[in-house]
C-alpha cells in the first residue's frame, strides 16, 4: 500500500511539475505563441525574404524556412561572437533545425514560428541536421552554416 502511494504522489508530482513548465512557462514544442499560415510563408514576412540580415551592431537574425527535404535559404553565413536570431518555421510537416556540436536544437513546426538566440563563439563550418523523422529523404535533411 504505501508503494501503491508513493508511486500515485510521485506521478501526481511528476504531472504537476511538466503542466506548470508546459502552461505556465510557455515550453510548448514550438516555443511562444507565433503563428502563422502555412500555406502562405513565402508571403508572410520575415519569410518573404529568408536570409541573414543585420538587426544592429551585435543581432542577427537568420530566417529560415525548412520544408521536405532541406532549408530555404541553403548555406548561410553568419560571424562569430554576435548574437544570431534564429526564426524558424515549416511549410510541410514537423522538421529540426539542429547545429552539431551546438546548444541549438530547434524545432519546425507548420503553423509555428520557433525562435532561438545562438553565439558562435569560433569561426568555422557548422553542420545542421534535421533530426524529426519527416519522410523519404529525412536523412539527407542537412546544411551548413559557415561562421566567419
Ligand atoms: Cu526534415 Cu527530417
Amino acid at each position: 500500500k504505501i508503494w501503491l502511494i508513493f508511486g500515485t504522489l510521485s506521478l501526481a508530482a511528476f504531472l504537476t511539475i511538466v503542466g506548470v513548465t508546459a502552461f505556465a512557462h510557455g515550453h510548448t514544442p514550438a516555443g511562444g505563441m507565433d503563428t502563422i499560415d502555412p500555406e502562405k510563408v513565402a508571403e508572410t514576412p520575415p519569410f518573404d525574404k529568408p536570409g541573414v540580415r543585420q538587426l544592429d551592431d551585435d543581432t542577427y537574425e537568420a530566417v529560415i524556412i525548412s520544408q521536405a527535404f532541406g532549408y530555404l535559404p541553403g548555406k548561410i553565413k553568419v560571424p562569430a561572437g554576435k548574437e544570431i536570431i534564429f526564426t524558424l518555421t515549416s511549410t510541410d510537416v514537423v522538421h529540426s533545425f539542429t547545429i552539431d556540436n551546438t546548444k541549438v536544437n530547434m524545432m519546425a513546426v507548420p503553423g509555428r514560428i520557433t525562435h532561438k538566440s545562438y553565439t558562435f563563439e569560433k569561426p568555422g563550418t557548422y553542420l545542421v541536421l534535421c533530426n524529426e523523422y519527416c519522410g523519404a529523404g529525412h536523412h539527407m535533411m542537412s546544411t551548413e552554416i559557415e561562421v566567419y
